[in-house]
């Protein structure tokens, strides 16, 4: 018996997997039954389900001290901000460290407010960056907000993602504080903008003194390939967001800025009981400890593949509008809705995402092999092929 109908909040729109055990990128449900893991608990697995090195730090830290609260110091957080400070871009040397991405948006947006005497905050469409009150004033999706307008921040614009014209209106705007982008769109469906288009963002916001906040939680940490998504369009953000995977799966993280826009906080305007506690934070040392650069290549060229064997797939399948993505941040763009494809993938043992209400998500542990990859390619595009051989 699963009690998770009966007392969880029916907020959430529940698969039919029942998760007892992983395995590396193998998922084992409470029948035995094996799924390739190509959802890594949204994005949040990208070292697997069984990593020895993240289990023995958290084992370790327990034995240690497994609670310290941030007014206090401890080793384990000292370490981690050493090794983040290595990994984050070196001009982004200060950070506050909470539970969720959400709460690491909601840090941004003070940060934002202490930092610049003028008001708005600019969005974009597509745009996904949390659901707290906060952050859902710069999520874009009518659905998430339509019932909470009247409570939410209101001097908030969206703009067009990857839309030139509507560079004019942060041109032509003198009362704009910060803008919150996505490198690369995850939520709102794998949304790649283009090279010029952030370039002329970013040399807008320059000029503007706009605070530019790179939204890392989903795109970041290896995801694309590269340390930081940001870093495929050459720019320097003024404060990056980080969450999902860096706790190994605790509850971590991180707001990460130029010293002179984080030291506008003072003492007491952003807190977490358990924000950078011991135990998240002796993961995610482990977890930096391990994005090396071959791994992050490999990120790269194992992109490459899925979706190279996804288009030699589904090629002639014109319910199939676009295979996009860079490095494991993928999608399978349908003409139809995926919900029965999606079921169907799930019955033949692939575990996927999805964004909206006709996009196949992938966000597949990093270390997923080049057999399981062609495996589950084979496996989604049947299930696609099958549905299209019906209609
Ligand atoms: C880009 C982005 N920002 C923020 C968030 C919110 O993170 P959390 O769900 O941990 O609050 C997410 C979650 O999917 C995300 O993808």
């Amino acid at each position: 018996m699963n009690y998770e109908d009966k007392y969880i909040a029916n907020t959430y729109q529940r698969l039919p997997v029942n998760i007892l055990r992983g395995e590396n990128s193998t998922l084992f449900d409470v029948n035995g039954k094996k799924y390739i893991d190509m959802m890594g608990g949204y994005g949040v697995a990208i070292l697997g389900y069984s990593n020895t090195d993240i289990k023995n730090a958290i084992c370790n830290q327990y034995d240690r001290i497994p609670i310290a609260h941030a007014s206090e110091y401890t080793e384990a957080r000292s370490n981690f901000v050493d090794k983040l400070s290595k990994i984050a871009p070196d001009y982004l040397n200060e950070f506050y460290l909470g539970n969720t991405g959400a709460e690491a948006i909601e840090a941004a947006i003070k940060v934002i407010k202490k930092s610049s005497k003028k008001h708005k905050i600019i969005a974009m469409t597509n745009s996904y960056h949390g659901k707290t009150l906060g952050a859902l004033s710069i999520t874009y999706s009518n659905k998430y907000r339509k019932n909470f307008g009247d409570i939410l921040i209101k001097d908030v614009e969206f703009i067009r993602y990857n839309n030139y014209d509507d560079l004019n209106i942060i041109k032509n705007d003198d009362d704009v504080a910060g803008l919150f982008f996505e490198a690369v769109q995850g939520e709102g469906g794998i949304n790649i903008p283009d090279k010029e288009y952030v370039k002329q963002l970013r040399e807008i916001t320059e000029e503007k003194n706009i605070i530019l906040v790179a939204d890392e939680i989903q795109a970041g940490l290896g995801r694309t390939g590269k340390m930081w998504a940001f870093e495929n369009f050459d720019i320097k953000p003024d404060i990056i967001t980080i969450g999902k995977g860096i706790g190994g799966g605790m509850p971590l993280s991180v707001t990460a800025g130029k010293k002179e826009y984080m030291d506008n906080l003072d003492k007491g305007e952003q807190s977490s009981t358990t924000g950078g506690n011991p135990l998240a934070c002796a993961a995610g040392s482990s977890v930096i400890n391990q994005l090396k650069p071959e791994l992050l290549n490999s990120v790269y060229k194992k992109g490459e593949l899925l979706r190279k064997t996804l288009n030699d797939e589904l090629n002639e399948i014109k319910i199939v509008k676009e295979i996009r993505g860079l490095g494991l941040m993928d999608a399978i763009e349908l003409r139809v809705k995926f919900l029965p494809i999606l079921m169907d993938m799930i019955k033949n043992g692939v575990l996927p995402l999805y964004s909206g209400i006709n996009i196949i998500r992938m966000l597949p542990p990093y270390i997923i092999s080049n057999d399981e990859i062609i495996n589950a390619s084979e496996i989604m595009a049947n299930s696609i092929k099958s549905y299209y051989k019906g209609i």
